[in-house]
């Protein structure tokens, strides 16, 4: 990680936040018994092929377990899923979120007109509207940084990209954090850097 990205990490408090609880120790192949009815739309090896529900294969446990709890809760709110976690306790959340991470995620293409725009705001940020690199916390290559529970993004469906940096954006989507880093970052990206970085995710490894 670069300076920037360290010190930005420091003063939105994240870095404290991402050491707070360890995680409970997942068993891949007692949560894939457990993923039934979650591969109608995340597909059974969690590889979605539809464009509007997010890919888990080759997820960060860690975000996923905190995807998935939050979900519970509904302190993010994903209609779809409307009480499929519910019979589910910490130890088969931290087992599904270890299938999940287990699998290979697949990776899709980028639009060629978009990805210059794309990888610039990606790997350079913007510089005259303070907003860090993407990279400093997905990493280059957007494989993330797991354990800091930082999600993976390359090969992510556009669609569900561009609608997760709308909804932090337009505050309907708002858990990640007291520190509020997606909210804020999203906050200084247009309609057109979105659709522009959704691409470039999509079709990055
Ligand atoms: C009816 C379709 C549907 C089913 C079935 C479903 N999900 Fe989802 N899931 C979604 C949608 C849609 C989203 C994203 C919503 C949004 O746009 O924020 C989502 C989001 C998620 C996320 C967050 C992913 C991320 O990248 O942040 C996780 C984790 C997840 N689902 C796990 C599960 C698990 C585990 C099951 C099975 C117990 C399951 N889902 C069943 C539709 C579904
Ligand atoms: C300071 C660290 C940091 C930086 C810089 C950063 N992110 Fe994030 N991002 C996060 C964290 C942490 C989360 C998870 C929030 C949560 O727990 O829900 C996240 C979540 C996301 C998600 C949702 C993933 C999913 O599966 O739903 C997307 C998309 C995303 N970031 C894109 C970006 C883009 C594009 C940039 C650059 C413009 C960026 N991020 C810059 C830390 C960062």
């Amino acid at each position: 990680m670069n300076k920037l990205v360290v010190s930005l990490l420091l003063s939105l408090g994240v870095a404290g936040a991402a050491t707070a609880a360890q995680p409970v120790k997942g068993d891949a192949a007692a949560g894939q018994a457990k993923t039934a009815v979650c591969g109608a739309c995340h597909n059974p090896d969690g590889n979605s092929l539809a464009p509007n529900f997010p890919k888990l294969a080759g997820q960060g446990q860690r975000y996923l377990e905190k995807q998935m709890h939050d979900i519970k809760s509904g302190k993010r709110v994903v209609l779809e899923m409307t009480g499929m976690l519910a019979g589910f306790n910490d130890q088969d959340l931290a087992d599904i979120a270890a299938y999940f991470a287990s699998q290979k995620g697949s990776v899709g293409a980028a639009d060629p007109t978009l990805v210059e725009r794309g990888r610039a705001l990606f790997n350079g940020g913007d510089l005259d509207k303070g907003m860090p690199a993407c990279t400093g916390c997905h990493s280059p290559d957007g494989a993330g940084i797991a354990l800091a529970g930082f999600p993976h993004l390359s090969g992510q469906h556009a669609q569900y990209v561009s609608k997760q940096l709308t909804d932090f954006r337009e505050g309907n989507r708002t858990n990640d954090g007291d520190a509020m880093t997606m909210r804020t970052i999203a906050g200084k990206l247009s309609n057109h850097d979105i659709e522009a970085l959704a691409s470039y995710i999509q079709g990055l490894h």
